[in-house]
């Protein structure tokens, strides 16, 4: 029988069932006991999908850190440091060859950068020109941007980490399309793991909803915080965005004052005008 969801049920599946892809699982079976039985809708077994099991048999609790048994063996399990582990993630990236952007004028990979023991992440797009000339995310006039947002938060760039949703540059700096996300997202999800950051912010839409699988509006993504695999979860604008309509700077520090009240962040006086 057909069975609404709700929007935060079909996240969540979407998540939990994303989550299996990247360990590599694409099959899901019922017990026979759950096949038998006619679900009610309450339990909203999904007709179109008839391999998932229900939410509440399959126990999703929304974007929920993964349950250890389920963790897959990845080279960095074996580091004893999160410095250690990033390097192992970036070892096992390669000379990524795993999308189509590394045959449009990539002329690097740029991997993140930053603290790896850091309290607050920033994952932004992708590279632009001189990130890609670089090698090191938001190094631009976006990236000036955002360590002045950094510096009005108590901050020093070096004490966050930054990362990108693509690690290569799309040709034109045209928005990285869904399969290029996809491709690149288990390998930013690794650094997310090992960092553990206590915050995540988003900036911009295409962070946003490659990470949390929502198409809302940036109106929308901003109006709450989200758990995400055990980080706190904030969506603001992107610099590139603010540096078009600096009007939307003064709604850009209403989001970062409630990322530094999350993180016990005094706001500098200098910031407080
Ligand atoms: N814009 C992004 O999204 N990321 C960068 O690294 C630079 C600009």
């Amino acid at each position: 029988m057909p069975v609404n969801f709700t929007p935060d049920q079909k996240r969540a599946l979407a998540a939990r069932v994303n989550y299996y892809r990247e360990l590599g699982i694409y099959d899901f079976y019922r017990r026979e006991s759950d096949v038998a039985r006619t679900p009610s809708p309450a339990e909203g077994v999904a007709h179109t999908s008839s391999l998932v099991q229900s939410e509440h048999d399959i126990g999703v609790v929304i974007n929920a850190p993964a349950p250890n048994m389920f963790a897959p063996e990845l080279p960095e399990n074996a580091a004893t440091d999160p410095a250690e582990a990033l390097r192992i993630i970036r070892q096992d990236l390669g000379d990524c060859t795993r999308c189509k952007l590394h045959k449009q004028g990539r002329k690097q990979i740029v991997y993140g950068v930053g603290n790896p023991r850091a309290e607050l992440m920033f994952i932004g797009e992708g590279p632009g020109a001189d990130e890609d000339q670089q090698g090191e995310p938001f190094v631009g006039r976006a990236g000036q941007l955002l360590n002045k947002m950094i510096e009005a938060m108590g901050l020093q760039r070096s004490e966050v980490y930054i990362a990108n949703v693509v690690k290569c540059r799309p040709p034109g700096n045209r928005t990285p399309e869904r399969d290029e996300c996809e491709t690149c997202m288990p390998f930013l999800l690794r650094q997310v793991q090992t960092i553990n950051p206590k915050v995540i912010v988003a900036l911009g839409a295409v962070a946003a909803k490659n990470l949390l699988q929502m198409n809302a509006s940036m109106g929308e993504l901003r109006s709450r915080s989200y758990d995400f695999r055990g980080s706190k979860f904030f969506v603001t604008y992107h610099p590139a965005f603010l540096l078009r309509d600096p009007r939307q700077k003064s709604e850009a520090w209403k989001d970062l004052q409630q990322v530094m009240k999350y993180l016990g962040l005094k706001v500098p006086p200098k910031a407080q005008s």
